[in-house]
């Protein structure tokens, strides 16, 4: 007799998902209602700055208990800023005409180190540009090519980690992160040869990254929150960074027209609609842009995924199980687990845990009337740990999502709409093939039982001690 398989739950039938009951979002209707923005914070200024930099999700959650799930915080950053994370909020926001909603990842931290010019800063018409340019690098099918690639640079770094010795996962991944991405960019295979550009820019940005966690770098970029340029140790550290990549430039130009399919290359070879290349600075924004929104989030999402998994045997029992299970049926069910594993370290730990819009029309978030030109905060840590969307939300159970895909509005940690993550099918299939690897290699213990505390680093949110582990066995590839 054979057994039938039980059909995967359906959300409507899963103790662990819910739904938002229906708020209106939207433009608002001219009918002469007047906007004011929702509750407001009450606190200081310099310590709603300090603890939107320091202690984000404490603050957020606290505000949200006290005021609502809509309210408005009043910091350092120019302007009142306005929170929101309902689910239809959230559509109206991703979904509106680009013209009626802003990014305002041109106004984050992040626009003193990737400059005026890159797809993460621009917008409207050249946005729109830059993002069908460089879209078709970062598709499925491109993406499949890569998957050897990670493979490979995963199965080398693991060899390398000491068993029986605590240390940190974060910097571990970054380097496998940092490697597929450079790959892709610059078409290097693997690790860039030894005293090579690339490897300059390499070992640079591997140093950026291990100072940026720094309480200096902390302080740096709350001083950098309103400055068009960066200044004092980041501007330091970037015209390092900037050395390298101004001399890539320059060789890959007096290399001339190559047969080429990296990402570098593209961007060389594009021309304006008045026939004209990028400039220096212009491919120097982008190649930054795409270097790093394409590798530190990747690998603390990778770190997470392990910091959360050993501080829940259940889920990291079964993970194990199933990858290191080979008949053809536990493939299937090893792939379902650790794309469950994957959505839900992303839902509970979110490493962007916010993205910006600017709503340039009067815009309804349920009973609030915003004013034209108000800036919102999607919270998405918010939105992930709302109790009747994820009832038990602080809790990280896989099984929320296995065999089922995540809600559109419900599960955005790459965004959504026109600004959604350029990079998401590459970054899933960067902890897939990875979390397989480890998983199936290692066995591993936290040095520390207690939950790592949550850290922000620029516009991420990663684990304190860089998510630290024991290896305790190494399994050979
Ligand atoms: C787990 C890893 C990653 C996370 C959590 C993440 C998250 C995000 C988020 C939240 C946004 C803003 C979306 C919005 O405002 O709607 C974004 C944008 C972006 N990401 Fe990622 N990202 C990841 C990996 C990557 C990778 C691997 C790349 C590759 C280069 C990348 C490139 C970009 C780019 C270029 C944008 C700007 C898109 C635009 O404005 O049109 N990201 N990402």
């Amino acid at each position: 007799m054979t057994a039938t398989a039980a059909p995967p739950p359906s959300a409507a039938a899963n103790p662990l998902l819910g739904e938002a009951p229906p708020s209106p979002a939207g433009p608002a209707p001219d009918d002469g209602r007047r906007a004011a923005l929702p509750p407001l914070v009450r606190m200081a200024r310099p310590l709603v700055t300090l603890r939107i930099s320091v202690r984000q999700l404490s603050f957020l959650f606290r505000a949200r208990r006290l005021y609502g799930e809509t309210f408005t915080i009043r910091g350092a950053f120019g302007h009142d800023v306005v929170f929101a994370s309902h689910p239809d909020h959230v559509k109206s926001l991703f979904t509106a005409k680009s013209e009626l909603v802003h990014s305002t990842v041109g106004e984050s931290p992040l626009r003193p180190i990737v400059g005026p010019n890159s797809i993460l800063t621009s917008l409207g018409e050249r946005h729109m540009r830059q993002r069908k340019l460089l879209l078709p690098p970062f598709h499925g099918e491109a993406v499949e090519r890569y998957v050897a690639m990670i493979a490979e640079v995963a199965e080398r770094e693991i060899d390398s980690w000491p068993v029986g010795r605590p240390f940190a996962l974060g910097p571990r991944m970054q380097a496998i992160t940092l490697d597929v991405i450079m790959s892709g960019i610059f078409g290097i295979d693997g690790t860039p040869p030894p005293g090579s550009a690339e490897q300059g820019l390499r070992e640079t940005i591997l140093r950026l990254s291990a100072l940026s966690a720094t309480p200096l770098a902390k302080a740096a970029e709350i001083i950098n929150i309103r400055s068009e340029e960066p200044v004092g140790i980041v501007r330091r550290l970037l015209a390092e960074l900037d050395r390298h990549l101004y001399a890539l430039i320059a060789a890959r130009r007096a290399a001339g027209e190559q047969e080429r399919t990296d990402i570098f290359s593209l961007l060389l070879a594009a021309r304006d609609e008045a026939g004209e290349p990028l400039t220096d600075h212009e491919l120097r924004d982008e190649l930054i842009s795409l270097v790093l929104a394409g590798h530190e989030t990747t690998a603390n999402s990778l770190a997470w995924a392990f910091e959360r998994l050993l501080r829940n045997p259940a889920a990291y029992d079964r993970l194990r199980e199933e990858v290191r299970a080979s008949d053809a049926d536990a493939i299937g069910a090893a792939d379902a687990w650790i794309e469950a594993t994957i959505h839900e370290t992303m839902r509970n730990r979110p490493v962007v845990p916010i993205t910006g819009r600017r709503v340039t029309v009067p815009w309804q978030l349920g009973e609030h009337r915003l004013p034209g030109d108000t800036h919102v905060l999607i919270s998405i840590a918010l939105l992930h740990h709302r109790e009747d969307v994820y009832p038990e939300p602080y809790a990280f159970r896989p099984e929320r999502f296995l065999g089922v895909k995540p809600g559109t509005y419900t599960w955005v940690p790459f965004g959504g709409g026109i600004r959604r993550c350029l990079g998401a099918t590459l970054a899933m299939a960067e902890q897939r093939v990875v979390l397989r690897a480890v998983a199936r290699r290692t066995d591993m213990v936290a040095p520390d039982p207690r939950p790592e505390r949550l850290v922000h680093r620029n516009v991420t949110m990663i684990p304190a001690r860089g998510a630290a582990v024991v290896v305790t066995s190494r399994r050979a590839a």
